[in-house]
């Protein structure tokens, strides 16, 4: 018999961005089968909420491990920990959805793609949340209608005020050294650049500044410029101490057009070519979009449709660790000084 979403029981592991995809579990239908996060005062709160019951909390994540009930575990730790807490949920039988940045070293990448590949029974997802932003995801389906043409260069940006969460001591884990913020947010840019040429930056240089957040141990603002395959162009800017509001400001430039957007707008402007103008002049088309930055919905329902149907995840892990390896080589090219061609083969 065909198993539906309420049939999925499910638990969530640490409640702070956590508490988004908890409220997308119960959105979809699926079952709360438990929540967890070491701090007794946020799983209380978010307990409370949600209407999650007593019984259902946890503040140990072993708890969560060794409950046969739990199917699915959706993972919104800390960066560092998501490796040791991914290898134990495998290890139990989980499927797993991470967040992102999967890890914030090679060494670790290696691990979680090596864990992934020996536990083919467990769907594993990235929570690269982007791509089920509405503009985002208007702009992936305009490109591959071929709408844009060939492209030959795209940007975008990550600009994030991010001095209140560096001010709260429960976040310090942030200000991590190898946390840096390209890694962090930055890799929400990185991530869509790759996905929307549908391709992986082999050539990547960048620069950083360090004027903004000075209790950080690394620059707060970045830009990085790349070769993507197929002759195209890639920039991206990344600043977690800008004074502005948050953006994903995306050009995507192609030989029929040209489209903008960014993650907060109610419209998206498409320049396309009219094929009938002698000088191939852009008319400005002016797109409606919904605005929905953190679609955790859609982002279960998406793993949940692909373990209720058994398909393959489409953001898989090598999407997670590709992404997070370009954004590493983009922080060791801002600190060395040196062009990196990152190696996207993972033990
Ligand atoms: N997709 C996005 O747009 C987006 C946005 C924010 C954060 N994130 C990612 O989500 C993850 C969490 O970020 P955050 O902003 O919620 O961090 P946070 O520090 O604000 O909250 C993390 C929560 O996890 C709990 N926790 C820590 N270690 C735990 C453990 N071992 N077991 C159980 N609970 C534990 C903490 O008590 C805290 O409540 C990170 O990987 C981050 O990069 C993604």
């Amino acid at each position: 018999m065909m198993r539906e979403m309420k049939d999925l029981v499910v638990g969530v592991v640490g409640l702070r961005f956590g508490a988004q995809h908890l409220k997308g579990v119960i959105e979809n239908g699926a079952t709360v089968g438990m929540i967890c996060d070491k701090d007794a005062n946020r799983l209380a709160e978010v307990g409370e909420e949600c209407g999650i019951p007593a019984e259902k909390r946890t503040t140990e994540l072993a708890d969560v491990v060794n409950n046969k009930e739990i199917e699915v575990v959706i993972l919104a730790t800390p960066d560092m920990t998501h490796k040791d807490q991914i290898v134990q949920l495998l290890g139990a039988g989980k499927h797993v959805l991470c967040e992102k940045p999967l890890a914030l070293e090679k060494s670790d990448l290696d691990e979680i793609v090596a864990a992934v590949k020996a536990h083919p029974e467990c769907k594993f997802m990235v929570g690269q949340i982007c791509r089920f932003t509405p503009a985002f995801k208007m702009a992936k389906e305009i490109i591959d209608s071929g709408r844009v043409g060939e492209i030959y260069f795209v940007e975008s940006e990550y600009a994030h005020d991010y001095e209140h969460i560096f001010n709260d001591p429960t976040r310090q884990w942030r200000a991590d050294p190898k946390r840096h913020g390209v890694i962090g947010g930055g890799c929400h840019a990185v991530d869509l650049l790759r996905w929307l040429v549908g391709g992986d930056p082999y050539e990547i240089y960048a620069y950083g500044t360090h004027k903004m957040l000075k209790q950080l141990p690394y620059d707060d603002s970045t830009l990085a410029i790349m070769k993507f395959p197929g002759d195209i162009m890639g920039k991206v800017f990344v600043s977690t101490g800008c004074k502005r509001g948050y953006t994903m400001r995306t050009l995507v430039y192609g030989t029929k057009g040209t489209l903008i957007f960014d993650n907060k707008s109610d419209t998206m402007t498409f320049f396309e070519v009219n094929p009938e103008d002698a000088d191939h002049k852009a008319e400005e088309k002016i797109i409606p979009v919904d605005i929905n930055n953190h679609n955790a919905a859609s982002e279960f329902k998406t793993f949940a449709d692909h373990i209720l149907n058994d398909t393959p995840v489409t953001t898989d892990v090598m999407e997670g660790a590709k992404t997070a390896l370009a954004c590493i080589s983009i922080v060791e090219s801002s600190v060395t000084g040196k062009v990196i061609n990152p190696d996207y083969s993972f033990s």
